[in-house]
């Protein structure tokens, strides 16, 4: 019991920061310069140094930083030429950004179901849903698992679709050797407050393709190119450029996410060992071939029989109401209002959609449906604790069973 008392108290909260985000904040403002600007007239120092840190994280030749990871995604997919009337293959188990950042460049979003034991994209099921029409294909790592890439730049090859990795959740993951991020033609992230680099909002495109990225780069700000008269627009841009705040604190959080990202990754295997020695729990599987997984949510399914029945969300209500922090999974994509009732972007007709009105049926996406109906998340800073909290984790759900 007095163990119980404690790890109600105990569970880490996020985000983690100390006098060092305060400092670098503190000097931006001193600094005069709180924005990042375009390279030949404003050189925002933190943005362009978190943009070269960061590509060398994650092993790629160039990032883009941007206000957040939606449109970050929005963003490559306009630079790699996707618009109205394409259709992009986008995973149905993942946040709505995914998606809608499809939407916002009036391409038409096509849901493709999940493998039961990894939950990210079936990439067996991606081939059928091609068409004359699909222009691209957004893989999610979700929970900072990787999709098989190999095979799905194989399919994509074979069809000439772009790829644009999402890897709001896959900050340090690595799929046969090779970063997250790097196996598409683009790879995006988020910086939004519950992720594992945050600055509260935030997000960057990572390639290894140079000309590509000074596309993105223009996109990004007002249609601009590096180095040229300020006010010359050479194409449709937009201003998602991140601020000099975001980058001040990302700079700081990137030098503690090696060392956190390290614990994330031994206490999720640790858990994982723990939970998977309970008969009714099954915990997302690392897609055979990762050789890093930088774990955001930890996602892991139950069987409601083994458990009296319980429902979902008396589940996830009962480990909350003990000290366990623990959230509902994304609702799948096809059942979300926006997507059933086709209410999106006006003129552009989405009746070749393998969703709306009754396309929008469970039975249409039977795993993940079946899958999200039995599954529960911890928070990726419950990770960020000691192995006899995991321990008192497992236990009380060896407690639930009926
Ligand atoms: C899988 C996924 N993609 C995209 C996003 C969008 O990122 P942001 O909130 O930074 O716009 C998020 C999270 O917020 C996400 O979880």
């Amino acid at each position: 019991m007095a163990f119980e008392q404690e790890a109600k108290k105990n569970f880490p909260t996020w985000p983690i920061y100390d006098e060092a985000e305060i400092e670098a904040l503190a000097e931006v403002i001193k600094s005069g310069n709180w924005w990042c600007g375009s390279p030949s007239v404003h050189k925002g120092e933190n943005v362009w140094k978190f943009q070269e840190a960061f590509a060398k994280y994650q092993e790629a030749k160039n990032c883009v930083a941007v206000f957040n990871g939606t449109v970050a995604i929005e963003c490559a997919l306009l630079a790699l030429g996707i618009g109205l009337g394409d259709e992009v293959i986008v995973s149905d188990y993942t946040f709505v950004a995914s998606a809608s950042a499809v939407v916002a460049t009036n391409a038409i979003p096509i849901f493709v179901d999940i493998d039961p034991e990894t939950l990210v994209m079936d990439v067996d099921k991606v081939e059928p849903l091609i068409n004359e029409k699909t222009k691209a294909i957004v893989p999610v790592h979700l929970g900072g698992n990787p999709v098989e890439m190999d095979r799905l730049m194989e399919i994509a090859e074979k069809h000439d679709l772009k790829v644009v990795e999402d890897c709001s959740h896959a900050h340090g993951s690595r799929y046969k050797g090779k970063r997250a991020g790097t196996w598409g033609h683009a790879g995006t992230f988020s910086f939004q407050a519950s992720k594992v680099l945050t600055a509260g909002e935030g997000g960057a495109i990572i390639t290894n393709d140079d000309e590509l990225a000074d596309l993105i780069y223009s996109i990004s700000d007002c249609g601009r190119n590096k180095n040229e008269y300020f006010y010359k627009h050479f194409r449709y841009g937009s201003n998602f450029r991140m601020s000099e705040y975001q980058a001040a604190v990302l700079n700081v959080q990137l030098k503690r996410f090696p060392q956190q990202h390290e614990l994330r990754n031994q206490n999720a295997r640790y858990l994982s060992q723990k939970l998977n020695a309970i008969n009714g729990i099954r915990t997302m599987k690392p897609t055979p071939g990762t050789t890093e997984l930088g774990w955001y949510v930890y996602p892991f399914v139950f069987e409601p029989e083994k458990f009296g029945n319980i429902t979902k969300e008396q589940f996830y209500k009962t480990l909350n109401d003990n000290g366990i922090p623990t959230d509902d999974c994304y609702p799948p994509l096809h059942g979300l209002d926006c997507f059933k009732n086709v209410d999106l972007r006006k003129g552009i007709d989405y009746s070749s959609a393998n969703w709306g009105g009754s396309k929008s049926n469970d039975a249409n996406f039977p795993v993940v449906s079946d899958i999200y109906s039995r599954s529960v998340e911890f928070p990726q800073e419950m990770l960020l604790t000691s192995k006899d909290k995991l321990d008192w984790v497992a236990q009380f759900i060896e407690s639930m069973k009926k």
